[in-house]
């Protein structure tokens, strides 16, 4: 197993057929003892117990600082240690430059960026004790390419901003053994794309796909234990693509 015994900690892993919930099924496949985190309406609690015994779910809501300080006190207290952390909560919004509003920009980039930053600065404490952990940050292929197919410019930002956040952290961090990686997904079938494209249209993207179809929750998560695991143990500050061939650079 090659997460045996270690602790992660993944943020908006409640969603069933979620990046975040597959990680989470992966990691404990793998020997990691997982706390998931995530707002209440997700139930979060309800998710680590498909996990099975000796998970964790807890509510928090990354884009509070008090909240990610408080769930990583808690999961420190409950496991002792913490080896992982996935920042994986985000959401999209399909709207053109020239919609964006104010409201529009704080809420999609307070999720995946500003939610980034405060639970790695809510781990970070416990890694740098330890002398070792892996902070693992969810940007996307929009970052890259100026747009993916469903999220607007600002979300482009946000996970464009998280590439820069992650790159800083990981040599800031580095000389602790401290490592951060970034995950690129291309599109992915998961709640966040669902009602938004017709099968005729997902099938038209699948054409401009060198693997000819959408990923699965499962390819990400494979990618983040590679990230977690002793596998990648001189990765820091990488963007590991996955997302099919659709961006080859
Ligand atoms: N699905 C894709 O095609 C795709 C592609 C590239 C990147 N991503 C990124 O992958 C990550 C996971 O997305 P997904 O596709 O599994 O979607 P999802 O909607 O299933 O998962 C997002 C999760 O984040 C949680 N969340 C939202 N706001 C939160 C907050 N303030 N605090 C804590 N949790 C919060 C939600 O409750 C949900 O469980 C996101 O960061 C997304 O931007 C997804």
């Amino acid at each position: 197993m090659l997460l045996k015994d270690q602790v992660a900690i993944i943020t908006g892993g409640a969603g069933l057929n979620g990046l975040g919930f597959a990680t989470a099924r992966l990691m404990a496949e793998q020997g990691a003892k997982v706390a998931i985190l995530d707002l209440e309406a997700a139930d979060p609690a309800g998710a680590a117990a498909r996990l099975g015994e000796g998970h964790l779910g807890l509510v928090a809501d990354v884009t509070d600082k008090a909240s990610c300080d408080a769930a990583a006190a808690q999961v420190y207290a409950h496991f002792g240690r913490i080896d992982t952390l996935v920042n994986n909560a985000g959401i999209t919004q399909p709207v053109k430059t020239l919609e964006i509003t104010g409201a529009d920009y704080d809420r999609i980039l307070n999720v995946s960026l500003r939610g980034t930053l405060y639970m790695s600065q809510a781990v970070l404490p416990t890694l740098r004790a330890q002398q070792s952990g892996s902070i693992i940050c969810i940007s996307s292929v929009s970052a890259q390419r100026g747009g993916g197919i469903l999220g607007g410019p600002h979300y482009s930002a946000a996970k464009a901003g998280v590439l820069g956040l992650a790159r800083a952290m990981a040599r800031e961090f580095g000389p602790e053994n401290i490592r951060v990686n970034c995950i690129t997904p291309g599109l992915i079938g998961t709640d966040i794309i669902k009602g938004k494209l017709t099968e005729e249209k997902k099938a038209e993207i699948a054409e401009t796909i060198p693997l000819a179809r959408l990923g699965r929750a499962e390819d990400i998560a494979g990618a983040c234990v590679f990230l977690a695991s002793p596998l990648s143990t001189y990765c820091t500050g990488i963007t590991l693509d996955v997302n099919g061939g659709m961006l080859i650079h």
